[in-house]
């Protein structure tokens, strides 16, 4: 159904976060899965955060571009991918580069990848949220923002967030606007930290809000570093619970958006009327 890109803002901390929190509680229809893409080109923390370095061998984004030079990026793409349901494979996660040195070796992959994540929903129904981090979705990786149904602005409600946001989604519009794209794509995910409300913050940058989580640590620690909370008492913490509601909002707003924009039929004349300047059909 969707490619949805998650953008930090550097200075205000929380996308890998929030994207995690997104893919946890995403609505699965029948048949369907998603993808959490660590997409940031400073490198990912999935693997020795939130999987606590449990993994059955080197998956990731590192392993793309020798691929890609030869081909084969579909086939290995799949082959990076790690389960997070418990061997349900409905929530996969694609770990991010283990160094930004890596980055470099990305920036002809980015637009391919970009490609196969924004067509993955025909052939095998796929969302994808992509963690773009707090610098990525530019250079190479723009075709990530401009292939993205959604794009999610993650900023603190900080004074210190706000102030950071500003240069980041301004950079994010601009580039929306000049590739015919258009900022309406961009949206806010806020977490409330600081003194400015949404509607404040909404009117400083000229974004919508799309939906809040909640300053949660003790649960967002559990996504950031692997922090043991009790199954239990994580699935039911602050941040679960506004994630799976932001995760609704998300997803409705891709469905109508994409109906907004999906091209729309040539009205059809109706039976025996006349052509404009024409004639009449014959019978
Ligand atoms: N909603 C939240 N409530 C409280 N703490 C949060 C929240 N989201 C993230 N954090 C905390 O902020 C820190 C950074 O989070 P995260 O790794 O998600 O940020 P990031 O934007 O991906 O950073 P980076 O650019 O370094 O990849 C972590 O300690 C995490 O636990
Ligand atoms: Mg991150």
């Amino acid at each position: 159904m969707a490619l949805i890109a998650v953008a930090g803002c550097p200075g205000a901390p929380g996308a890998t976060t929030a994207a995690l929190a997104l893919s946890m509680t995403w609505p699965l229809g029948e048949g369907r899965h998603v993808i959490m893409a660590e997409c940031d080109p400073d490198g990912g923390s999935v693997v020795a955060g939130a999987l606590r370095g449990g993994t059955p061998g080197p998956h990731g984004l590192q392993n793309l571009p020798v691929a890609a030079r030869t081909g084969r990026l579909n086939e290995a793409f799949w082959r990076q991918l790690l389960d997070l349901s418990d061997g349900a494979k409905q929530r996969l996660v694609l770990p991010g580069l283990t160094s930004p040195s890596q980055a470099p070796g990305m920036q002809s992959v980015w637009p391919q990848l970009a490609d196969l994540l924004a067509g993955i929903d025909g052939s095998a129904q796929h969302d994808v949220i992509a963690d773009l981090g707090r610098r990525g979705g530019s250079d190479g990786a723009a075709s990530l923002v401009l292939r993205a149904d959604l794009v999610l602005a993650v900023v603190r409600t900080t004074l210190r967030g706000v102030h950071h946001a500003e240069h980041r989604v301004r950079a994010l519009a601009e580039d929306l606007d000049a590739r015919g794209v258009g900022r309406d794509a961009l949206r806010l995910l806020l977490v409330p930290a600081g003194p400015y409300g949404a509607a404040e913050i909404s009117d400083r940058l000229s974004v919508p809000v799309v939906a809040e989580l909640p300053f949660d640590p003790k649960a967002a620690e559990v996504l950031s570093d692997g922090a043991d909370l009790g199954e239990r008492r994580f699935r039911r913490s602050d941040l679960m619970r506004h994630a799976a509601t932001a995760a609704e909002h998300i997803h409705a707003l891709v469905l109508r958006r994409r109906e907004q924009l999906a091209p729309r039929p040539a009205p059809q004349a109706p039976a025996g009327a006349a052509i404009p300047g024409g004639t009449h059909a014959a019978r």
